[in-house]
């Protein structure tokens, strides 16, 4: 494998994208990043997304909008493990540019889900999780999630006050950042007093419906190096790690094993541990899923995610910022072009061009991206080359 580097990024603010397609989103994020790679034309293009097909009776992305942007002939595909969709975009441009197969690859993730119900959104969502044995029962993501924060708060001896300053923390930073679909702080009182939507788990535990597209473009690094462009960002480290659908099928429900198995492989690529990561943008799809997400990665001891926020060590000044451009609950959470948020954010930050939302000094990157209730995990270490 020859090694990588991120050329270009692009996005589209997360929200109520209604005077847009599908296709219009992805092409926004698209032509963005080609503008700021200075490229015009790449080899191949791969789609994230999770739910077209259920909302928008819409399959086979990789030709419509390869097609709608102009390059029809290419390379392109959809790619699809649920709400990890847009990491698995990332990691498959990697692969095919790292293989030497291509010169040149657009990654883009794209989720449109405001156009349907909440309702059929909800429903489309938990298609993520087992049919078999969790959807035959009508439970949602919420709910499922609410079951697994109950246990740990059985187990660990956690109030649902202490999840607090994950929501807090995601909303301060949202503030900073434009593209962000919540872009106002939250108080103690707001969290607390917030409508429950699944106890234990309410409005200001969870991530929002929303739109959005963002797209990063891939290259080899060696073509690249030396021509003069912006800070040169480097795919470390890329993995995905699987477990069981169902959460009843894990022997430890608690703990999220794929996501362990996924950064320490990651870790090893890049040749460094939990300490040397500068910033985390961890998949905070709920408070819950933010506590085991440390945990899993060796940012916390089991059962110690909680204390890590309570701390002040996940704010842009604590120890390991996560969520430094809002995280999924305040950037929002589209879910299949989430993990491109993410990545894009990541670059954002390690080339200083992250406005008020910059964090000092950043070189080392952890993205975590997480499809179904930790059924499958996919991680990159982005750095400064
Ligand atoms: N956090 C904060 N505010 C939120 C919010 C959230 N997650 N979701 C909605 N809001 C706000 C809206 O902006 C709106 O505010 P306004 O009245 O000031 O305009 C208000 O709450 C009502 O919004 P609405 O869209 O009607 O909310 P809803 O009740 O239909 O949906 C949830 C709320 C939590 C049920 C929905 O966001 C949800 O299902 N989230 C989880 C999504 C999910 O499972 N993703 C996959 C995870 S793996």
């Amino acid at each position: 494998m020859r090694e990588v580097a991120i050329l270009g990024i692009g996005q589209v603010p997360v929200g109520e994208h209604w005077d847009k397609r599908l296709v219009e989103l992805a092409g926004d994020a698209i032509f963005a990043a080609l503008e700021d790679a200075e490229v015009n034309r790449v080899e191949a293009l791969y789609v994230g997304n999770m739910m077209a097909g259920q909302l928008d009776k819409q399959t086979h992305l990789g030709a419509l909008i390869s097609d709608w942007v102009g390059f029809r002939g290419i390379e392109a595909m959809t790619v699809e493990a649920a709400c990890s969709s847009g990491a698995l975009a990332l990691r498959t441009a990697m692969i095919a540019v790292g293989s030497g197969l291509v010169s040149s690859a657009l990654a883009v993730g794209v989720e449109k889900m405001t156009d349907t119900s909440p309702r059929e959104t909800t429903a489309a969502l938990a298609s993520a999780a087992s049919a078999d044995w969790e959807g035959v029962h009508g439970i949602t993501f919420v709910g499922l999630n609410a079951l697994i924060m109950r246990r740990y708060m059985h187990e660990y001896g956690w109030k649902h006050q202490d999840f607090a300053p994950f929501s807090l923390n995601a909303h301060a930073n949202g503030v900073n950042n434009p593209n962000a679909r919540f872009q106002s702080p939250i108080t103690e009182d707001i969290y607390r007093q917030a409508v429950m939507v699944a106890d234990p788990i309410n409005l200001m535990d969870a991530s929002p419906i929303g739109d959005g597209a963002a797209a990063a473009i891939v290259v080899p690094l060696d073509l690249v190096k030396g021509m003069g462009h912006k800070t040169l960002v480097k795919i470390a480290g890329s993995s995905v790690a699987t477990d069981s659908l169902a959460v009843h099928d894990r022997q430890d429900p608690l703990w999220l094993s794929a996501a362990e198995k996924s950064a320490r492989d990651v870790y090893h690529q890049a040749g460094v541990g939990p300490e040397e990561i500068d910033i985390f943008e961890i998949h905070d799809a709920f408070s819950i899923m933010a506590a085991l997400s440390l945990e899993a990665c060796g940012f916390a001891d089991r059962g110690q995610g909680p204390r890590l926020a309570l701390e002040g060590e996940i704010t842009p000044k604590g120890r390991i910022p996560i969520a430094t451009m809002g995280g999924l609950k305040a950037r929002g959470h589209p879910v299949g072009a989430t993990g491109m948020y993410q990545v894009v954010e990541a670059v954002q930050q390690l080339r200083g061009e992250a406005g008020r939302a910059q964090i000092d000094g950043v070189k080392v990157t952890l993205t975590q991206n997480i499809g179904g209730s930790g059924a499958t995990v996919i991680s990159h270490i982005l750095t400064a080359a």
